[in-house]
């Protein structure tokens, strides 16, 4: 008896979704958002469960609607339905989403050439489990917390697959400086960097993202630490978190400091800059040197995405310093991905991991809050403002699980 009301209450709340969203469709904009009708689930919290939330039926998501790395131009503010979770996913109500330099790359459609707009925008997210389904109701529960790595987190709402939910006792910002950010300069200092105690390291925007954990993980391995910055603020930050020798390279001319103070050129280059700075970084590898392409923010505003390097000299210096140049690419690492979250997860418990959140109150226009700032936040550190990790605050008001 228990499952057959359990399997009508699915139904009815299959039924509820499906005429929510029909009846959306056909209206060209939703102004009001009325609440959703609360349906007593309580003896059977493993369906879609939205007992005493106030779920309403439409939200706010991002969606890029014509391909371009111009953020504004490429993507819109718009209302859609809620969706509703399948067997094993969960429905996420996100309190903070994470800003990527990559983000432009993503509405460009250079991640995936032949997806075609709309589609979805975000890669992370940090939020409270709101709704889920029968299997993914195994290891999770409404009122959970989660972060998550997925496609679609600038919304209010993302559904994603519990396989990809990691469950946190809160929802802190600091968790998102790990998801992307810091997985990457975990993974591929550990896997691609062969870092040796003595090494030096050099790290190019070194108090960004990602960087401010590369800087952390080289000092953790005992190398001696380079990293370049726009600013005498960010470089006080980085003497804080281990820096041996912050180059703020608008005071400072970066390729004759490089040539004074490290003569034998550097060990590992843990570059994300592209263009001028690849080059100068070639130049100044030691021998036997390993550079790390992370990426190169300095072309993903130009319409091929790079900024011409110097290529064709390039086979003659590695060789001439058996030197070598290696791609790294996240997504193509998810067999790392679990073992080097819950490692610096441990170091951040320890606090032995500074993970420096962003949330634009050193810029011009205040706190980054709600969806629409999230424009902001992305020209924010493409003006090379942000010192640590960018983040969005989608729900500051709301303290209540559900
Ligand atoms: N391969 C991967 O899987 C992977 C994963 C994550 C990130 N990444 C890459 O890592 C890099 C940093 O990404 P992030 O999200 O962590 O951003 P971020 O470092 O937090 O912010 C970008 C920083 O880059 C510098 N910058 C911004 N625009 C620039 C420009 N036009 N020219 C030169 N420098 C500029 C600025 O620092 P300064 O002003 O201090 O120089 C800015 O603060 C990007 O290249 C990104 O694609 C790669």
């Amino acid at each position: 008896m228990k499952f057959l009301n359990a399997g009508m209450s699915r139904f009815l709340l299959r039924l509820l979704a499906a005429h929510t969203a029909r009846s959306e469709a056909s209206l060209p904009r939703v102004h009001s958002v009325p609440s959703r009708s609360i349906i007593d689930l309580s003896y059977s919290t493993h369906f879609m469960d939205f007992k005493g939330s106030s779920i309403p039926s439409s939200m706010k998501k991002l969606v890029v609607t014509k391909l371009s790395q111009n953020f504004k131009e490429a993507v819109s503010l718009q209302t859609a339905p809620v969706p509703t979770p399948g067997d094993g996913e969960l429905l996420v109500r996100n309190r903070y989403v994470g800003i990527n330099a990559s983000d432009i790359n993503y509405s460009a459609g250079r991640y995936d050439p032949s997806v075609a707009p709309p589609f979805d925008i975000g890669f992370e997210g940090v939020g409270d489990v709101v709704g889920l389904g029968l299997s993914a109701s195994a290891n999770f529960t409404v009122g959970d917390t989660v972060a998550y790595m997925n496609n679609g987190a600038f919304a209010e709402y993302t559904v994603i697959s519990a396989k990809k939910a990691i469950p946190v006792p809160a929802a802190r910002p600091e968790l998102l400086t790990l998801l992307v950010s810091g997985a990457t300069a975990h993974i591929a200092l550990q896997r691609l960097g062969e870092l040796k105690e003595g090494d030096t390291v050099l790290v190019t925007a070194a108090a960004g993202g990602t960087g401010q954990f590369a800087v952390q993980f080289a000092k953790m391995a005992g190398c001696h630490v380079v990293g370049t910055c726009s600013s005498d603020e960010k470089a006080g930050f980085l003497k804080t978190i281990g820096c041996d020798r912050p180059i703020n390279y608008k005071s400072e001319d970066l390729a004759a400091t490089l040539r004074k103070e490290y003569p034998k050129g550097v060990d590992v280059v843990y570059e994300s800059v592209g263009g001028s700075i690849f080059d100068l970084a070639v130049n100044n590898l030691a021998t036997r040197g390993r550079m790390l392409v992370i990426g190169f923010i300095s072309g993903y505003q130009s319409a091929s995405g790079l900024q011409p390097v110097r290529g064709g000299t390039l086979p003659a210096k590695l060789l001439q310093k058996s030197a070598s140049i290696r791609g790294f690419f996240l997504p193509h690492f998810t067999a790392d991905y679990g073992k080097s979250l819950r490692s610096m997860q441990e170091l951040l418990a320890k606090g032995r991991l500074v993970c420096e959140v962003d949330d634009g109150e050193r810029g011009d226009g205040g706190r980054f809050v709600g969806l629409e700032s999230v424009y902001r936040a992305v020209e924010y550190m493409y003006a090379g403002k942000n010192l640590g990790k960018v983040v969005v605050d989608l729900q500051p008001q709301n303290k209540s699980k559900l």
